[in-house]
């Protein structure tokens, strides 16, 4: 039977190039996104994956979307946390709610996710969690208090998690991703996306498919001596 993923923020950029990499090695994949109906539309028409709409700052609505998930492709084996938001500003500059909306997406989606799928792998003593934080939350950077704070947050949620799950068959892992060609990363200002990029020795920016690449090698069976750890795939801009 094939292994049942979760990926939220599935439909567009990084998460777009993770449900399809699982999708053709044989998974079967569930595609979540938050607001961005026709993009999603048009990923399924693409792609053949089925969206699913729902916000992952939301508790209740992650119990609901999984059990929807759960009634149309069986029991989740597998969650990639990959739904991100930025609201990038200087301290003087970013407000109590540019915050908030950063930190319960980006770190709060991945407690709400892993809370609608926890028990459940603890029954069938299988699971693997994949959270993508960010060299940002690494490294920090100028402007991104809150991005950089939720990141780094999940790196440590990565390791507290990987301690639940290790005598339990379920491994938990981080990928840190640097600078990818996504939208995310296009609306960094030109000047200042330009200096961050003559940084980075590889000399370009990653590609979506280069972080579903280490979430595939995460996600397998045979995988299941890697728990805890935090892949970077970042160019070698923050070697770490
Ligand atoms: N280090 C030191 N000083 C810096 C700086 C830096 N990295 N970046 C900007 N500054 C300085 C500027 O030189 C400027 O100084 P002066 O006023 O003395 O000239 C001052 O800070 C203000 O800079 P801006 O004019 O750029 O200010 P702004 O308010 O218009 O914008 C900003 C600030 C929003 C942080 C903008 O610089 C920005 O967008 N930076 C990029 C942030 C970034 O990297 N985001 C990543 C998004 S992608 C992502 O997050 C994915 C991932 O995981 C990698």
């Amino acid at each position: 039977m094939a292994r049942v993923a979760i990926v939220t923020g599935g439909t567009r950029g990084i998460g777009e190039a993770i449900s399809v990499g699982l999708k053709n090695a044989g998974y079967k994949v569930a595609a979540n996104y938050a607001g961005n109906d026709e993009r999603a539309k048009a990923f399924t028409e693409r792609t053949g994956i089925a969206a699913y709409k729902w916000d992952v700052a939301d508790f209740d609505a992650c119990q609901a979307g999984v059990a929807r998930v759960v009634a149309d492709l069986g029991p989740v084996d597998i969650v990639v946390n990959n739904a991100g938001i930025t609201r990038d500003g200087t301290m003087r500059k970013m407000s109590r709610g540019g915050w908030d909306e950063v930190l319960d997406t980006n770190l709060g989606g991945c407690f709400n996710m892993c809370k609608a799928v926890w028990e459940g792998m603890l029954e069938r003593s299988f699971g693997r969690v994949v959270n993508i934080g960010s060299i940002n939350g690494q490294a920090g950077q100028y402007g991104q208090v809150n991005y950089a704070a939720a990141k780094s947050g999940i790196h440590g949620f990565t390791k507290a998690l990987a301690q639940e799950g290790a005598a339990k068959g379920i491994t938990v892992n981080a990928i840190a991703p640097g600078y990818i060609d996504t939208d995310m990363v296009a609306a960094v200002p030109p000047n200042v996306l330009e200096k961050i990029v003559a940084k980075i020795p590889v000399g370009r920016l990653g590609k979506a498919e280069e972080i579903a690449r280490g979430v595939l090698f995460l996600v397998a069976d045979d995988a299941g001596f890697v728990t805890g750890s935090t892949m970077s795939i970042n160019g070698g801009q923050h070697m770490y």
